[in-house]
């Protein structure tokens, strides 16, 4: 069968990113242009900015691709991109960008949400098996998923407040560490132990999450200490804090895969980048006899390798769009 090469790109957030993904498993060349340097300035990303840099790079980030993976426009099969969710105005870029190269090269035009993406990134240089439960992390979504095929997605849960990702980074301002926080958070709970007692989340829905609660104490347990005089351990803040999270994703993805009788569980989302969350969801599936898979690293966060993994299943299925489609900011897969 002859090979193919999807050029996907990812401009939903604060990074711009281009990949040439062939048969939607093989990474042939990827860029990401962190915006993280600018954002980090402002303690979080600044969308006008995001999108005015999206603006800026993303000619030359897909240029960079082309010749790293020394191929041409030419040789593409489709072109894709993320259209939602996300931030608008960064969305819009790739969209647009992606849409024209469709247009000009006559290929089709593919969109993809950035959600399926993160779930895909666990098929690169992998072969996904059906049923799975899917636990997305990540600085926006917090989402238990249950998919018997490869495009069916049905919610089982989702966070009611704060999303993973976004708890871990208002931990991190807590703590004066700078955006993006998750990764720093996670640097001084190595360093720190779970002394601080951390309260109970209660969800009404079995595979619901929330983290407001957590981050608040969190915020009320570092003032009352500066308060009293006293000075936090920022260590110990950092490790009660993502220990709890971590019980907290655990529970509720062993009871999913136990209820549905599901055998595989994959991990995603810019979170899973976290080495303590991977650990204690790891050993919960080899307890349980359970498949645990969870992306590299580098495919955690936001990429345009992920994208084009997931453009392929729709490229099989012949889910082309056109060029009527718009970018959405917030829809669920
Ligand atoms: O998936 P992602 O790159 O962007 C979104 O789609 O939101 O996720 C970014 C989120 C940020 O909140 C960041 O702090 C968090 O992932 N993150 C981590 C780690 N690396 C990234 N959180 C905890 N530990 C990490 N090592
Ligand atoms: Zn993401």
């Amino acid at each position: 069968m002859k090979d193919t090469y999807i050029l996907a790109i990812e401009t939903s957030c604060d990074e711009t990113s281009c990949s040439i993904v062939k048969n939607g498993k093989e990474d042939i060349a990827t860029v990401v242009n962190s915006q993280i340097d600018v954002h980090k300035l402002f303690g979080g990303v600044v969308p006008e900015l995001a999108s005015r840099m999206h603006l800026e790079n993303i000619t030359i980030v897909i240029d960079e691709t082309l010749k790293k993976a020394n191929m041409k426009l030419e040789d593409m099969d489709a072109f894709a991109c993320t259209y939602a969710p996300g931030l608008m105005g960064s969305l819009l870029v790739g969209l647009e960008t992606t849409k024209t190269l469709s247009l000009v090269y006559n290929k089709p035009f593919i969109k993809v949400n950035h959600m399926m993406g993160h779930i895909y990134a666990n098929n690169i240089n992998n072969d996904l098996a059906y049923p799975l439960i899917a636990l997305v992390i990540s600085g926006g979504h917090t989402d238990l998923i249950l998919m018997e095929n490869e495009t069916s997605f049905k919610y089982l849960g989702s966070t009611l407040d704060d999303a993973v990702g976004e708890s871990f980074d208002k931990v991190a301002r807590i703590l004066n560490l700078p955006y993006p926080g998750g990764p720093n958070v996670e640097k001084y709970a190595k360093e720190g132990k779970p002394t601080y007692k951390m309260p109970e989340i209660n969800t009404k829905g079995k595979y619901d999450f929330s983290f407001s609660g957590l981050k608040s104490h969190c915020i009320n347990l570092a003032h009352n200490e500066k308060q009293r005089g006293n000075v936090i351990n920022e260590f110990d803040l950092a490790c009660s804090f993502q220990n709890v999270v971590s019980k907290e994703l655990t529970i509720k993805a062993e009871r999913a895969l136990k209820d549905f009788d599901v055998k595989t569980l994959i991990l995603c989302g810019g979170v899973a980048a976290n080495s303590f969350i991977r650990e204690e969801l790891h050993k919960m599936c080899d307890k349980n006899n359970i498949n645990f898979y969870v992306p590299e690293r580098r495919y955690c966060t936001d990429n345009a390798t992920m994208i084009g993994a997931a453009a392929y299943v729709l490229y099989k299925n012949k889910n082309f769009a056109d060029y009527s489609a718009n970018a959405e900011s917030s829809i669920r897969l």
